[in-house]
């Protein structure tokens, strides 16, 4: 049988806990035996941590929304073909901390470019592989920009945008939800970090349940 890994994503505002929990996810998969790789965007590359400086610098206030979103397109275009698809033809589980649907609910509704916009201009920008499954978890603005504002290099550029623009995003992820039910599987983010981990791992094993050759101790309640 061909071996083909899983893609999984992380979605949501700043501060909802995409990155500890998909650390979590990650150690307890590793615990159970399963092929793991952590990835990151902007960035997961050489040349993608480059193009990641320059649009998270607070600095680069004259960036169009145009060029921002080509240069999420250049690192994630970068990031597919140079790290996430051989690891998926290996075999490997993939998670990945904001992907396409990130572009779309900052760049499509946050930015006001439209999903059809992006879509039609530049599809490259989404990425030549769609998800398995995305996890979003959502959460309430004020909530997720509190738990941020102590991050110790300071905010980012993306960071430092205004409440409204962050419920623009939110709102932008709700909708893309409904409209893939199938892929993308929203989690309350507002509850203790051990509870939205435990909904996520039941999201994956079930899953997985469909693919048990990947996993086959995992428990798929
Ligand atoms: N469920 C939660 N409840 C309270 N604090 C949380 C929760 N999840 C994450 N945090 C904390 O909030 C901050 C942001 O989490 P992080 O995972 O970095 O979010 P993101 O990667 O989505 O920006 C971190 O300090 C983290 O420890
Ligand atoms: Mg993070």
């Amino acid at each position: 049988m061909k071996k083909t890994g899983l893609f999984i994503t992380f979605e949501g505002i700043e501060g909802c806990g995409k990155t500890t929990q998909m650390n979590l996810l990650a150690d307890y998969l590793k615990k159970e035996g399963v092929s793991v790789l952590k990835t990151r965007e902007p960035g997961g590359t050489e040349i993608g941590e480059k193009i990641r400086e320059i649009l998270l610098n607070p600095d680069n206030k004259k960036m169009l929304k145009e060029t921002e979103m080509l240069l999420y397109g250049a690192s994630r275009t970068q990031h597919v073909e140079e790290i996430i698809k051989p690891a998926l033809k290996s075999g490997k589980i993939v998670l990945c901390d904001r992907y396409s649907d990130s572009t779309l609910a900052y760049q499509g509704f946050g930015r006001d470019m439209g999903i059809s916009f992006i879509k039609r201009a530049c599809p490259l920008s989404l990425g030549t592989i769609q998800p398995d499954l995305t996890i979003l978890l959502d959460l309430d603005v004020k909530t997720g920009l509190s738990r941020i504002k102590n991050r110790i290099h300071g905010n980012d550029r993306i960071e430092k945008e205004k409440i409204a623009f962050h419920n623009k995003v939110r709102k932008g992820y709700l909708q893309l939800a409904k409209a893939s039910r199938g892929r993308i599987k929203i989690v309350r983010a507002d509850k203790e970090i051990d509870e939205v981990h435990d909904e996520i791992k039941n999201i994956v094993a079930k899953k997985f349940s469909a693919h048990p050759e990947l996993v086959e101790g995992l428990d798929s309640r």
